[in-house]
């Protein structure tokens, strides 16, 4: 109900009128533009304000600078980078990153990001945590920041599976070295999961776990050893495994595989 109709019903004839409007209700569809994108889920406020100030925020057609600017969500059109914002809808999706794109929204050098594989998706999404540009494999890609922020938070010790091809063959030593952490100039990593895939001439091809997510975590545990990454794929982010998915395709996940993600990890 309009709040200045429920002012009028409830005074008695006589009663002064009141100066102020009342406040606005809780359930107002007046909302700041930086409250609107944290409500929908799908950044911090903090991270919004950042987006708005950047110009990638419109309303009813117009771009929005000011994060205070006021919305009507029940009205006005909220669009970030062009696609609607709409709270409440979730979107969960997986997609198979080829080696070669970024995950980051733009890139100052044009080289093709995540974001052009999607492009036929109406409702704007992001993807989960970072993968290098080198490295493909597994992305969860959504617009729910709090899965978002549970699969990255290293707290949540959310597994992420990697396959590895060596450049060397690695002896049982080097791969116990892997599984029980590895000196890196920002501290020892966390005890892995690693499994020997294959032994072809003088490269080693393994699998490796690890509840952590450092910048190049992968890459650099096995320079550590004396050795170089020639190829990284993430197969598997928590229970959820690449499967049959095509190299630069998405698919929507299945109710039961975003339940298994949000307990996954601790
Ligand atoms: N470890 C890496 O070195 N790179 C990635 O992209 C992911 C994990």
């Amino acid at each position: 109900m309009n709040p200045r109709h429920a002012h009028h019903r409830h005074n008695k004839p006589g009663d002064k009128p009141r100066s102020k409007p009342p406040a606005q209700p809780q359930n107002s569809p007046l909302k700041t533009l930086d409250r609107v994108l944290s409500k929908a889920g799908v950044a911090s406020r903090t991270e919004a304000r950042q987006w708005i100030a950047a110009g990638r925020l419109a309303v009813n057609g117009k771009v929005v600078k000011d994060p205070e600017f006021w919305v009507n969500i029940d009205r006005d059109r909220v669009r970030l980078d062009g696609k609607p914002v709409r709270p409440g809808k979730k979107i969960y999706l997986l997609l198979y990153k080829p080696k070669g794109y970024l995950t980051t929204f733009k890139d100052p050098d044009g080289r093709p990001t995540v974001y052009d594989l999607m492009k036929e998706m109406q409702q704007w999404v992001f993807p989960v945590g970072r993968l290098d540009q080198d490295t493909s494999g597994l992305l969860v890609v959504t617009n729910d920041a709090g899965l978002a922020e549970h699969i990255t938070n290293p707290e949540h010790k959310v597994p992420k599976t990697y396959l590895v091809k060596c450049s060397t063959l690695l002896s049982e030593e080097q791969i116990d070295q892997l599984r029980h952490g590895i000196e890196l100039k920002d501290g020892m990593t966390r005890p892995a999961r690693v499994v020997r895939i294959r032994d072809r001439s003088n490269r080693t091809v393994f699998e490796i776990t690890i509840t952590e997510g450092r910048n190049r975590q992968v890459r650099r545990m096995v320079e550590a050893l004396g050795a170089k990454v020639l190829k990284l794929v993430r197969v598997a982010i928590g229970p959820i495994r690449i499967g049959t998915l095509q190299i630069g395709q998405f698919r929507p996940m299945l109710a039961e595989e975003v339940n298994l993600l949000r307990s996954a990890g601790h």
